[in-house]
């Protein structure tokens, strides 16, 4: 078990920066995932990490050891790749027994080893098969099983769910999770999946052109995003973005959107903006968004007039792609009772209490909610 700690890590091919002054300490048992779109430096990051590529700058510490002269065999980690890279001429037994055939483990302590990661991952038949006789699921768990067999200080893992199909992918992210919670060790993530990301990490780091966004919980993320791209990136459906203007009249402030001009004195009694005219981004959830009909108490906000484009019946909820006025698209997810038909008209009510608003810079502009709603947070 250890602690890693990122510090002042850059890593550059050529020109090209792909990991951009990455500073992160992972706490020794968390689950840390690194999620962000492809290209972003998720895989260098791990790779780094791993001491598969060589640090540009900055250094990265494993337990209280700087580990950037260390050989990938000496750092005491294991890494789940994205394609497994199972030996294919190999049993699933000498698989896994491999690497701690490599380290002059006996015998009798390889079997033990191999037998107990086995039992865990449930693919104690297969011990004989050879990968290809494997299925998706099987071929994963035996990656898994690898590296499990090592009882390293800390897991690596890489997209390893990527090749499964979409119901596999939720059992296995469940046994992952249930993995981690018994073996109570580090584990390092990667994935580009938000919803993967959201239900596996203590903690996640939102990365974005080789720049770290913001690490948090996952509740955090997604109450208090940083910026514009973390609060776009996570969510499903995603957050919804309006142009709007920030202007001042006989001293008060408003939101112009369109037409309309919101009070936000009203809505948001303790909303802390600077003054000056400008433009800004209205963000709002697609579940912060109701049908009048089914609000449920407390709710305070203003309406919004939308043509309803498409509607997909879900079951539990509705969700609704709209248009308003000015031709700007957005999505809402209604009670499923609402009453809803494409080509017409809705006035649906944004909850003044849940919205965001973003800079010209696309940084979050701090928003203080009354207390009472904070503490329902
Ligand atoms: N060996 C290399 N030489 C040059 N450029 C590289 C090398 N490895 C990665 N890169 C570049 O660095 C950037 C980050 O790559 P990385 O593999 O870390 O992305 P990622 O976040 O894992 O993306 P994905 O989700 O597609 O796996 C990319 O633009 C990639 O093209
Ligand atoms: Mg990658």
């Amino acid at each position: 078990m250890a602690n890693v700690t990122f510090e002042q890590v850059t890593k550059r091919f050529g020109n090209y920066v792909a990991v951009n002054n990455l500073n992160l300490d992972i706490k020794d048992g968390e689950f840390l995932v690194f999620v962000g779109p492809s290209g972003c430096g998720k895989t260098t990051s791990l790779r780094l990490l791993a001491g598969l590529e060589s640090i540009t700058q900055g250094q990265i510490c494993i337990g209280d050891r700087r580990v950037n002269e260390l050989s990938p065999k000496d750092r005491d980690i294991a890494m789940v790749f994205q394609s497994y890279a199972l030996y294919p001429h190999m049993s699933v037994y000498d698989n896994m027994a491999f690497s701690l055939q490599l380290q002059g483990k006996s015998q009798t302590e390889i079997k033990q080893r191999v037998h107990s990661a086995t039992q865990q991952l449930g693919i104690e038949k297969l011990l004989h098969r050879k990968p290809k006789e494997l299925s998706g699921g099987q071929r994963q768990r035996v990656a898994v099983g690898r590296a499990i067999v090592r009882e390293p200080a800390v897991f690596l893992m890489d997209e390893p769910l990527s090749n499964l199909d979409a119901k596999l992918r939720v059992q296995a992210r469940k046994e992952i999770s249930k993995l981690h919670a018994s073996l109570k060790t580090t584990f390092i993530y990667v994935t580009h999946d938000q919803v993967e990301a959201m239900t596996m990490g203590d903690r996640i780091a939102v990365m974005k052109d080789g720049i770290l966004q913001q690490a948090d919980t996952p509740s955090n993320l997604y109450n208090n995003p940083t910026n514009m791209f973390v609060a776009g990136f996570i969510g499903s459906p995603a957050m919804n973005f309006f142009a709007v203007e920030r202007i001042e009249e006989e001293g008060k402030p408003y939101l112009k959107w369109g037409k309309e001009l919101i009070d936000l004195k009203q809505y948001l009694p303790q909303f802390l903006v600077d003054t000056g005219d400008h433009p800004v981004t209205l963000g709002i959830r697609p579940e912060n968004i109701y049908h009048p009909q089914y609000l449920p108490p407390n709710i305070k906000g203003f309406k919004i007039r939308a043509v309803v484009n498409l509607i997909e019946m879900m079951g539990s909820e509705l969700v609704v792609y709209l248009e308003t006025q000015d031709g700007v698209e957005f999505v809402a997810r209604l009670d499923p009772r609402t009453k809803v038909r494409r080509g017409e008209p809705l006035d649906l009510l944004f909850d003044s209490q849940r919205i965001y608003l973003f800079d010209q810079n696309q940084q979050t502009i701090q928003v203080v909610f009354d207390e009472k709603f904070e503490k329902t947070l």
